[in-house]
């Protein structure tokens, strides 16, 4: 058992400090909002996540978890502290470093307060310090800087990046059947405290330097983004040529090499990953003096999935000015509550400047919704969404969206109309109900 201290009750925080609890260790996670912290303390979740509470009672029920806004408190009792705070873009797209410095400069400034006040501290501290946000490469350097810059003497540390690959809606899985561990260290000391850490997941921890660990985890997602985008790509040629993307997806995606995960056509990806880490790697590697011109097509093929769901939807309409329209779904996901940088949002908007009236619908995201779209409809069921509907167009591939009895709602729309945004239901089934059917890249 180790104490482990994790800064930044977000997704990864949260989920890192719950799974580490659950692996045997002594966790305690701080943030500086105290609200959350308050309602952690009470069990209450900040965001939905399956399993997710449950894991946390259970850790906090056998004392392994508890929740602290002091950054001061967990610097002085955690010998290894990961830094999962935000790491949120600027409006250039880079990656905004500012919170991952200020927590670097408290915890050093924190372990000099605790040396200077402590009579009887002992004369080494040893700290391991982990980069757990998604950074850009050359972070370690700075937080290794600072920390030789500000730290007392007789402070022994390691930094390392341990980049967490979880995905929102299966993050307990992700992290404790991960595919890899990735660990960049730079000494024994740590490569050991990670094969400890560690030891109860099972899976290949691959190590490597500090750089190249925090380089894997942007390259993994742009190149992640890059499959997303090149599917869509394919899906705009499908459509000029009369090609079914699906089909060309599947024949492309047996062959093992390619592979038929993350090549899905649709509305694009969003989230609070994939675009933050696209923008923030092409704006690293545009300062490194190697412009990604491939990465800037694949955000701009992605925005480009936006704009073709709303010429669908006046294809089909001619007019949207008081058309009514009905959303299904809302997350940039499904099995999330998460509306970070959904298709929804820019779709929404486009629709409704141009005069469209919106009834929308979503399992869990509504509430999420509401904060940044306050003045749309919002409805609790799905049917109740597409009732005088000129149109729906179906946004998130949330699984409820295939169970509806489609003859109800055939009758209850004016014109049955569906753009399936994700090529989620089966076209056949629904023109054989009546429906005017558009797909992305298929008929
Ligand atoms: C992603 C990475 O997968 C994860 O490894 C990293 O740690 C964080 O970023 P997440 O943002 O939770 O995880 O979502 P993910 O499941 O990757 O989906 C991202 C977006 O891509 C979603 O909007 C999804 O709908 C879209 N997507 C995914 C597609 O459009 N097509 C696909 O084939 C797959």
């Amino acid at each position: 058992m180790r104490n482990i201290g994790v800064i930044g009750a977000g997704h990864v925080g949260l989920v890192t400090a719950a799974c580490l609890a659950k692996l045997g260790h002594r966790v305690t996670c701080a943030d500086n909002d105290t609200e959350k912290i308050e309602n952690l303390k009470k069990l209450v979740m900040p965001f939905y996540e399956p399993g997710l509470e449950e894991l946390v009672k259970e850790a906090v029920s056998h004392q392994l978890l508890s929740f602290i806004s002091s950054l001061a408190k967990l610097a002085e009792e955690s010998e290894i502290i990961f830094i999962a705070v935000g790491t949120p873009p600027t409006s250039e797209g880079r990656a905004d470093l500012s919170f991952v410095e200020q927590v670097t400069v408290e915890l050093a400034n924190s372990l000099s307060a605790m040396k200077g006040r402590k009579e009887n501290a002992p004369k080494n501290i040893y700290r391991l310090i982990v980069e757990k946000s998604t950074v850009p490469v050359l972070t370690g350097e700075w937080v290794k800087r600072t920390l030789e810059l500000l730290s007392p003497t007789g402070l022994e540390f390691d930094v390392a990046a341990n980049p967490e690959f979880l995905r929102e809606g299966c993050a307990i899985k992700d992290f404790m059947e991960p595919d890899r561990i990735v660990v960049g260290v730079e000494s024994e000391r740590a490569r050991k405290i990670f094969e400890e850490i560690y030891s109860g997941i099972k899976g290949p921890i691959l190590f490597t330097d500090i750089k190249s660990a925090e380089l894997i985890k942007h390259a993994s997602n742009c190149f992640l983004a890059l499959k997303i985008s090149y599917a869509n790509a394919l899906a705009q040629v499908c459509e000029r040529v009369g090609a079914d993307i699906e089909k060309v997806l599947e024949g492309m995606g047996l062959d093992k090499r390619i592979g038929l995960s993350f090549l899905r056509a649709g509305v694009g990806y969003g989230g609070s990953c994939l675009p933050k880490d696209v923008a923030a790697f092409i704006s690293l590697c545009e300062e490194i003096g190697y412009p990604f011109a491939l990465l800037r097509e694949v955000e701009k093929i992605n925005q480009g999935q936006r704009r073709l769901v709303v010429k669908k939807v006046r294809e089909l309409l001619w007019n949207l000015k008081g058309k009514q329209i009905a959303i299904w779904g809302l997350a940039f996901k499904p099995d999330t509550d998460d509306v970070r940088d959904s298709p929804a949002i820019e779709i929404i908007n486009s629709l409704t400047r141009e005069g469209a009236v919106i009834k929308a619908h979503d399992p869990m995201a509504v509430e999420n919704m509401k904060k940044v779209i306050p003045n749309i409809s919002y409805c609790s069921d799905p049917y109740e969404a597409a009732r005088d509907a000129h149109l729906v167009v179906l946004l998130t591939d949330w699984n409820i969206y295939r169970q509806l009895d489609f003859e109800k709602i055939k009758q209850s729309m004016k014109i049955p109309r569906l753009i399936d945004g994700r090529n989620f239901l089966d076209p056949e089934k629904l023109r054989g109900y009546g429906f005017i059917y558009r797909g992305i890249g298929r008929k």
